[in-house]
């Protein structure tokens, strides 16, 4: 959802065009449409374009020669991707250059008080900021007065990098809701969105909290509140390995982290298990023992593993358990039961849509515990408490191992709290981890399958008790990587409206992991075969039938879909690899959401 990056300082060997398009690179996760540059050389210099990281590298003149760059990758809230919607964006007299992730929410009021014969020439909100710094430093205000006058009268989230062409030895920025760290350099100072666009070029991060303002020099990092009082904050170490962030031998980083999943579940295993006991903090465990109901708060693939979770917290554990989108929840909120827990479901920490419920029901005074894959993210600083994913970085838009992770979490949670057996947690899981390896072994079934079958328009996943949990998900990552229109469905109710839309040749993939359906969803299968549809079947080998394509080894009905999801995400990348098309960078989607 946009990322920004900014450098000032001199280290020997390092180009700032080069510290920031790398940085960028990093960041495009987080935003593809556009990209841009500025960097200070006897003057402000600024490269811009829609298109990705690798086309702005064309356009950056590299014979510059400077010590202060700001870059920013767009995901388009504001306008559509163009060369003049591109940040950075620049004040009316080019004195004020900055680069901004997040959304203002109040800029036509605001355009109409302070700007109203402003000569605009994009159509960002962020092109206000810009506007309004340059207003309040004409009416007499110092430029660090400005900007913190302007983090005042904004609502919105915010992570901004401001560059002062009058005084190019520091540079400015600022953070409301979305992301910020401060990277401490010998002899330079960064800022960036996250840990990995700068994890390369130093591991000593600053944190930084919501309304504070930054102002950066190449050898000091000085951090105030928005009414101008002097924070003090200890760094810490990124413990974060710039190797991660690679893709290694992989020709995507979603295959990459296809087959991380047994890892994943692995480290998992051995963080939340001593040899014979579950390791969780206890605080946590008691806060689960005393909730009436939990109630889980989500989105996209983070709220289909919360699907999952709620069935292992309901059969397992026993806590009657509600799965609710972040964006609705927020505006349209359920009665709530008297000891509610709050599980916010986050591979990032940083969905705005997640944040907004967590801010909400933290006034109400309720109990919150984020489960992420990303130490230190909002959510997980803001909760009361949280559980790590352990997952390794998830650059790829398409969410896999941080789903599976999740759900693995969920289980020894919802365990712990029944007292089942540990050794038999332990062996199931590690057979889940045995059983994905296995899956992801033999590729090349699925590119089959995919290339053979997931070669029309529309596409449904189907099954029925938590199979149709999956199926959701699977639906997911198959629509948002190859654009085939595909829906999840619980198998029974298909027939009641939607089985309309099956024709001759409509793929129809059918998940069975629990013996309760096995024949209910088979029933399903023959009424849409009649109807013409090409059937795939993935099953567990004890419910298999000789004709199913896909049959995997059987593990513990409650953990089937840490195993049934694996053949789902093979064959969405291979779909959209047979398609052409760029899987870790599918078209209009950002990995982290930080608008509302
Ligand atoms: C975006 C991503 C999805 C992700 C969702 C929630 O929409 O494209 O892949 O599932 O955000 O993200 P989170 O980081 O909260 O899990």
């Amino acid at each position: 959802m946009c990322g920004i990056v900014g450098y000032i300082g001199f280290k020997e060997g390092l180009q700032v065009q080069e510290v920031i398009l790398s940085g960028l690179e990093k960041l495009e996760y987080r935003g593809y449409d556009s990209a841009g540059i500025c960097i200070y050389n006897d003057g402000i210099q600024i490269f811009k374009d829609k298109g990705r990281v690798a086309h702005l590298r064309t356009l950056v003149d590299n014979s510059l020669n400077s010590k202060l760059g700001i870059g920013h990758t767009r995901w388009a809230t504001h306008g559509i991707p163009s060369q003049s919607n591109s940040h950075p964006h620049q004040s009316k007299t080019g004195r004020f250059t900055i680069v901004h992730n997040g959304v203002i929410e109040n800029e036509m009021e605001l355009r109409e008080k302070y700007l109203e014969d402003y000569p605009f020439i994009s159509d960002t909100d962020t092109e206000v900021i810009a506007a309004l710094i340059e207003y309040f430093e004409e009416n007499g205000e110092d430029v660090e007065l400005a900007i913190r006058h302007v983090m005042g009268i904004i609502k919105g989230s915010y992570a901004l990098g401001i560059v002062d062409s009058r005084t190019p030895d520091v540079f400015y920025a600022a953070k409301n809701k979305s992301p910020l760290l401060v990277g401490l350099g010998d002899g330079f100072n960064m800022i960036g969105s996250d840990a990995m666009s700068i994890i390369k070029y130093t591991n000593q991060f600053i944190e930084l909290h919501d309304e504070e303002f930054i102002v950066l020099k190449s050898d000091s990092v000085s951090i105030y509140s928005i009414l101008g009082a002097k924070i003090e904050r200890t760094p810490y170490t990124e413990t974060l390995d710039a190797s991660d962030t690679e893709k290694g031998i992989y020709p995507y980083y979603m295959l990459k982290e296809i087959d991380e999943q047994p890892y994943a579940i692995r480290r998992i295993v051995a963080k939340y298990f001593t040899d014979t006991d579950y390791n969780i903090n206890p605080n946590i465990v008691e806060v689960l023992s005393n909730t009436d109901r939990i109630y889980i708060v989500a989105a996209g693939t983070s709220m289909n593993a919360g699907f999952v979770g709620k069935q292992l917290f309901e059969s397992i554990a026993k806590i009657p358990t509600e799965v609710h989108i972040a964006s609705e929840f927020v505006y349209n909120t359920p009665l709530i039961s008297k000891k509610p827990l709050f599980i916010f479901l986050s591979q990032s920490g940083e969905t705005a849509d997640s944040r907004a419920v967590l801010v909400k029901i933290k006034k109400l005074g309720y109990k919150s515990l984020t489960i992420t894959n990303v130490k230190g993210s909002t959510l997980s600083r803001e909760a009361d408490y949280t559980l790590l994913l352990h997952a390794g970085v998830e650059i790829a838009v398409a969410s896999t191992k941080a789903y599976t992770s999740q759900i693995a979490v969920m289980a020894i949670l919802a365990a712990n709290e029944a007292n089942m057996d540990v050794s038999f947690l332990k062996t199931q899981l590690a057979l889940v981890a045995n059983i994905i390896e296995t899956i992801t072994d033999n590729k090349l079934i699925y590119k089959e399958l995919a290339d053979k079958y997931l070669v029309k328009r529309n596409c449904f996943y189907i099954g029925r008790h938590v199979d149709y949990y999956v199926a959701i998900e699977a639906a997911l990552k198959l629509k948002e990587i190859s654009y085939i229109q595909t829906e999840g469905f619980a198998a029974g109710e298909l027939k009641h409206g939607t089985i309309a839309l099956i024709e001759q040749g409509t793929p129809v993939i059918a998940i069975i992991s629990q013996e309760n359906i096995n024949l209910n969803t088979r029933s399903n299968i023959k009424e849409v075969k009649s109807r013409g549809a090409n059937v795939i079947v993935i099953s567990l080998k004890s419910l298999s039938s000789a004709t199913d394509q896909v049959v995997i080894d059987d593990v513990d009905p409650i953990l089937a879909p840490l195993v049934t999801i694996v053949p789902t995400q093979l064959l969405a990348y291979y779909a959209a690899l047979g398609r052409g098309l760029d899987i870790d960078k599918p078209r209009n989607l950002a990995k982290s959401v930080t608008v509302e």
